[in-house]
């Protein structure tokens, strides 16, 4: 086991106590990489202002540098500091923040979801997506086109993918940008997120405007993704959950502490500094490791017992400081409104199988109905 290969294991969290109980910052040899695993650590890490998003060397990765998708990359609040996150930050997240959650529940509630492996896949995998294309003001068939784009386009944020999957991922960038584009140029769009985000970005550049709303697409697809199917999971563990009076806000709040579908993030430090007692070098790499930090008993009591009615909560799962995840409402919106609808169709649980899709740091099941042979397994992303 190791901290990188923990994120897809089927039980990832005794390694973790064992990393905790070893340091809370501590370097990994083998990983070349310093390993923040307590709850101190990780809040440490993510607060500093010397432990950045992106290498200062390489602020795009060199595989899609000469690229459409890299230049999308570049420009994501996500991958960059200063003017560059905050400017798109302070146009995006209110809107995100103030979303109306029933328009949420009435689009999730319009889409068919079948009581098997295959309807559990769409749920997951497109109706996130189509979710927010729609809050947008596209149509449900451009939301469905989108939403596959964006399989296509996340492909370029994991570095487990393969030269043509990143070719494909940069076919898909120029795609996503030119319905963004005829978005933008539509006068009868009426949606209210997107005239909140252009008021408040209308001295911004409009290229930094497209790709920031293309990692709107990106963020959502594989996180919330997982964390539906770990709510599915938690299902199959916990029978009794099973009813559609179980409080589904209650069962979603512990599932995204318990079995985060973004189990690590990472940090380069720009300039020598001391975390958490450990002296730090420029150019060192910090694994982030969220999901330790939330079974830290520092953090929760009893941390290793699934409560959906846990006091006192607190988690770093949507991440803490300048990151932090701005689309934590919305997400846990959706993916509410999705294990509704799954609890009210009764699927058979017990029969599906499932395995996670390979990743460095997403922990996103893809189950199988278990009379037929798994899906095709692609690639995942680096948040
Ligand atoms: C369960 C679903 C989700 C999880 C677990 C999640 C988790 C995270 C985490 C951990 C970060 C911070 C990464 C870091 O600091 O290194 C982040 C950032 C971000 N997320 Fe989410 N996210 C989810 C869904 C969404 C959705 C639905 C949206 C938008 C529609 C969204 C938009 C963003 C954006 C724009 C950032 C970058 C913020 C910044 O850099 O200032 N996320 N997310």
């Amino acid at each position: 086991m190791d901290p990188i290969i923990a994120a897809t294991h089927t039980d990832p969290y005794p390694y973790y106590a064992q990393l905790r109980a070893e340091g809370g910052l501590a370097f990994h040899p083998g990983l070349n990489l310093w390993v923040a695993s307590s709850a101190r650590a990780v809040a440490a890490v993510l607060a500093h202002p010397d432990c950045h998003v992106r290498p200062v060397q390489e602020p795009v990765p060199k595989a899609i540098a000469d690229g459409i998708a890299g230049q999308v990359f570049g420009q994501l609040m996500r991958m960059n500091e200063g003017e560059r996150q905050r400017c798109p930050r302070s146009a995006i997240a209110p809107g995100l923040e103030s979303i109306d959650t029933r328009e949420v529940e009435t689009l999730v509630s319009a889409r068919l979801v079948t009581a098997d492996a295959a309807g559990l896949y769409n749920a997951m995998f497109r109706g996130p997506v189509c979710v927010v294309a729609a809050l947008l003001g596209f149509t449900p068939a451009q939301g469905r086109a989108v939403s596959e784009l964006t399989a296509d386009f996340v492909a370029c944020l994991s570095p487990l993918s393969d030269a043509a999957q990143l070719t494909t991922a940069h076919a898909a960038a120029e795609h996503l940008s030119g319905y963004l584009i005829e978005l933008l140029d539509d006068p009868h769009n009426h949606s209210q997120l997107l005239a909140g985000i252009r008021q408040r970005f209308a001295s911004g550049a409009p290229q930094t405007l497209i790709a920031n709303l293309i990692g709107l697409f990106s963020q959502t697809f594989e996180a919330t993704a997982g964390l539906i199917g770990n709510a599915v999971l938690a299902l199959i563990r916990h029978p009794s959950l099973r009813s559609e009076s179980t409080p589904v806000e209650d069962l979603l709040a512990e599932v995204q502490r318990f079995d985060p579908p973004v189990q690590n993030t990472r940090r380069f430090v720009t300039t020598p500094c001391e975390i958490d007692g450990v002296r730090l070098s420029a150019a060192d790499v910090i694994l982030v490791l969220l999901a330790s930090a939330n079974r830290d008993p520092q953090l929760n009591d009893n941390p290793d017992a699934f409560l959906p009615d846990r006091p006192n909560r607190r988690s770093f799962t949507f991440g803490a400081g300048r990151h932090q995840c701005p689309g934590q409402r919305l997400a846990l919106c959706i993916a509410g409104a999705t294990v509704r609808q799954i609890l009210t169709m009764k699927p058979a649980l017990d029969r599906l199988t499932w395995h996670y899709r390979p990743s460095v740091n997403g922990r996103i099941a893809l189950f199988s109905d278990s009379s037929k042979t798994a899906q095709a397994v692609r690639c995942s992303t680096v948040r």
